[in-house]
């Protein structure tokens, strides 16, 4: 029989250039920042990270420059022991670039440059997934074009492949895709966008969680920073809360959890379980800067759990 815990990264490759600011700029705004540094990110590349780090087996589907920054990647990914057969260099756009400003308190804004992460094909992700039986989970995110998305989508349902979907950056021609998702794992302002909820509450989020699943998606489970997480199935509702830290630095908190998330379910764990140590794995990341840099290892999300 075909062990079927393998999982697949569908998702972008960037280059993060992150400064340190005293706040974030307003439009028209020059503000003098702290230092500068530059360390890999893009939603798909650091959720694969976390998933390798934390344990799971992972295949990951992206297109990178024919440059540096793609070249760089590639070593990083290696490194981890990411199978990165689903690898495209592009010849003719550059990887990723992503601009960060991260402000006192570790709130972030975000521009990317997609470049090669615009060119992810469909084909490139129906070749990966042919060639891996194993593969029982996906996780994907919005960085790349939605055609690609959607065609991942159906090719996994006809598998019989679970599908996490990160709805990061947030675009509602996803809510065509809604049948396809078996999680959906939005933040605060994503929930609000896909409900027409406003969300202040614990109780706004799991009527923002109702709303969504009442248009087709599995289970929801709504990121709610410090607050945890609010994670709704077919039966029921639950609240699950993270555990206090120091934040310095929230950039890709929400991805450190997605590949928590994914590597948990394909133990077998239940989902407020795998939930619960997708906090604990975000409440790690929050307290470092950068993305892949900071993402936690196994011992850690385990030895800083307060259950
Ligand atoms: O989620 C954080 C990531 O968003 C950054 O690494 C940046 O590259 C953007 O993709």
């Amino acid at each position: 029989m075909i062990e079927n815990n393998k999982i697949i990264v569908v998702g972008s490759t960037n280059m993060d250039m992150v400064v340190k600011t005293g706040h974030i700029p307003v439009p028209g705004e020059t503000v003098l920042g702290g230092d500068f540094f530059m360390n890999p990110g893009g939603k798909g590349a650091n959720q694969a990270v976390a998933i390798a780090r934390l344990g799971g087996k992972v295949v990951f589907v992206s297109r990178i420059g024919d440059d540096v920054f793609g070249k760089q990647s590639v070593q990083l990914f290696e490194e981890e022991g990411i199978d990165i057969s689903g690898l495209t260099p592009d010849g003719e756009e550059p990887s990723g670039v992503a601009l960060i400003t991260v402000d006192e308190v570790g709130e972030n804004s975000i521009v990317v440059a997609p470049g090669a992460n615009a060119r992810l094909l469909p084909g490139d992700v129906l070749q990966v997934l042919k060639k891996h039986e194993d593969i029982g989970y996906m996780l994907i995110q919005l960085e790349i074009p939605m055609d690609t998305v959607k065609e991942a989508l159906g090719y996994a349902r006809s598998r019989g492949i679970q599908v996490i979907l990160n709805p990061a950056p947030v675009n509602k021609k996803v809510m065509d895709l809604f049948e396809y998702i078996d999680v959906i794992t939005p933040n605060v302002k994503e929930a609000e966008m896909l409900s027409g909820r406003n969300i202040q509450s614990i109780e706004d989020a799991v009527e923002a969680a109702q709303v969504i699943r009442e248009k087709g998606v599995g289970k929801v489970v709504i990121t709610l920073g410090k607050n945890g997480a609010v994670v709704l199935d077919e039966v029921s509702w639950s609240h699950i809360a993270a555990r206090e830290v120091a934040t310095v630095d929230t950039t890709a908190a929400g991805d450190a959890f997605n590949g928590a998330l994914v590597v948990a379910l394909s133990e077998g764990k239940a989902l407020e379980d795998a939930v619960s140590f997708a906090c604990d794995a975000a409440a790690i990341v929050v307290t470092r800067m950068g993305a892949q840099s900071a993402m936690p290892y196994r011992k850690e999300v385990i030895l800083n759990h307060i259950k």
